[in-house]
């Protein structure tokens, strides 16, 4: 497995890759590698002939506010767990190799991709603005880079996953984009590398949050299909120490809010438990 920090190492390769036909597998990623990431290059692998996967953490999707200096950054780690797996290339640039200066300057001197207004202004997007502008021109370049026939994205984020798609079609990308399930603990906790900011209390009240969607799950294949019995079943389920960003019930093809649980509805909860903010989600 080769570690490669510079965007022209990693075209070396892909370009002699191309030319022997092999398809490419990009796994993208911000580090902190878990269970979850390991299944998206375990389907990469069963997918492509050559998997990469690329390890940034990514300053232009964090806010001001957020937890971009103290994200976990664990490579060593993170590259034993990836050749395990049996991945040819982790790409790890610095974020002056991805953005050059400017990056140091200001937001306003660089090329942006802007996903549809309706996709990012709602949900994670509300209280994160510019966060999915930033995932949308990171996940571009990466896949300017690296020319993968296939990208791997966990469920999890499942507004990130809808707005990649998007950009896929709507810019004529040559990608498939390919959803892997939720990776979750024995006892329900979707994965996630903020996972390891969270105290023991803060974990067990963090259970609630798919515990809530769990219950949705159940109601609904009993028959019950209505957003505001469901809503509220939801908000009864959670720990009250749980500070509720939003639950959002969102058609998953067209992502328009809907008043009936269907076929296709994502049921989608962000919350803090103490000051970490999580995410998870089911589709019916
Ligand atoms: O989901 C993530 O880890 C990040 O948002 C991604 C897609 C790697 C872009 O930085």
């Amino acid at each position: 497995m080769l570690l490669l920090n510079k965007i022209q190492d990693i075209r070396k390769n892909t370009k002699e890759w191309k030319s022997q036909s092999y398809t490419i597998g990009l796994v993208p990623t911000m580090g902190a590698l878990h269970k979850g990431h390991a299944s998206l290059i375990e389907k990469a692998k069963e997918t492509c002939d050559k998997v990469i996967v690329s390890i940034f953490v990514n300053p232009i999707q964090f806010g001001p506010n957020e937890d971009y200096n103290r994200y976990p950054r664990t490579i060593d780690q993170d590259s034993k767990l990836c050749e395990s797996l049996g991945v040819d290339i982790v790409f790890a640039p610095t974020a002056i190799e991805m953005y050059g200066d400017n990056i140091k300057t200001s937001n306003n001197n660089y090329t942006y991709v802007c996903p549809p207004y309706n996709y990012v202004d709602c949900l994670c997007g509300k209280s994160r603005p510019g966060h999915f502008d930033g995932v949308a021109t990171v996940v571009t370049k990466l896949f300017n880079i690296t020319t993968p026939n296939y990208a791997f994205f966990g469920q999890k984020d499942a507004q990130q996953l809808f707005i990649l798609k998007r950009i896929v079609k709507d810019l004529n990308m040559d990608i498939n984009i390919i959803p892997c399930p939720i990776v979750r603990e024995d006892d329900g906790l979707a994965l996630s590398s903020r996972n390891s900011y969270l105290s023991p209390a803060e974990r067990n009240n963090a259970l609630t949050i798919s515990k809530a969607l769990m219950k949705i799950k159940q109601l609904y294949s009993e028959g019950i299909n209505d957003v505001n019995v469901l809503f509220d079943t939801a908000i009864a389920t959670l720990n009250p120490n749980i500070e509720l960003d939003y639950i959002e019930f969102r058609d998953f093809t067209t992502f328009e809010k809907v008043e009936k649980v269907g076929k296709n509805t994502l049921i989608a909860i962000a919350a803090k438990s103490g000051s970490t903010r999580l995410i998870d989600n089911i589709i019916i």
